[in-house]
């Protein structure tokens, strides 16, 4: 059962005001997003169409969820970056930031590659969740401990196509 938690409005908003944050901090710089497989797609598409011409796109795909709603606390990266990021500006773009395991995993990897700046941006964070304590710059929205799926967001693989976030409860 499907509950609707964050309307595609209040996104279309959020992202107006990311994008407002971000253009600021990286004026005159020329920005590497690297969104992290699969969830962010979505994040990533609408923001990056609401930044300055000159953004470069790459990705990468780590595993810590099997394929159900929990961690399995093991970090794997099975597709790294294409692009160089040494002395490049990177912003790391999440779906959602939930115990922090695997962005911190991604933030120390990329830190070792020296970039002139590393941040995040994460659409949906789970305060309440956090075991691992890791900085994220810009946060779409706070949201409570539970189960989310909608706008890159799977359960299984399914729901991403979801244009709205909602909160995933078990079949009755
Ligand atoms: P973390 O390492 O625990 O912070 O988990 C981060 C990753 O777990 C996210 O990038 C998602 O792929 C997945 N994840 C965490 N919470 C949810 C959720 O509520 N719905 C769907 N995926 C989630």
């Amino acid at each position: 059962m499907l509950r609707p938690l964050i309307t595609r409005e209040q996104i279309e908003l959020k992202l107006d005001e990311m994008a407002d944050a971000i253009r600021d901090d990286y004026a005159g710089q020329r920005l590497i997003l690297v969104g992290v497989l699969k969830g962010s797609t979505f994040f990533l598409a609408d923001l990056a169409r609401r930044l300055p011409d000159d953004v470069e796109i790459d990705f990468c795909q780590v595993s810590s969820y099997g394929g159900g709603k929990s961690s399995t606390g093991v970090v794997q990266i099975r597709k790294d970056l294409d692009i160089n990021i040494e002395d490049r500006h990177v912003l790391i773009i999440e779906d959602i930031v939930d115990t922090g395991l695997t962005l911190m995993h991604l933030k120390e990897l990329f830190a070792t590659r020296r970039p002139a700046s590393l941040k995040v941006a994460s659409l949906l964070s789970k305060p309440e969740a956090r075991t691992h304590d890791t900085l994220v710059d810009y946060i779409g929205f706070e949201i409570p401990n539970e189960f989310v799926v909608g706008y890159g967001l799977d359960y299984a693989e399914r729901y991403r196509n979801l244009p709205y976030i909602a909160v995933l409860h078990p079949e009755a």
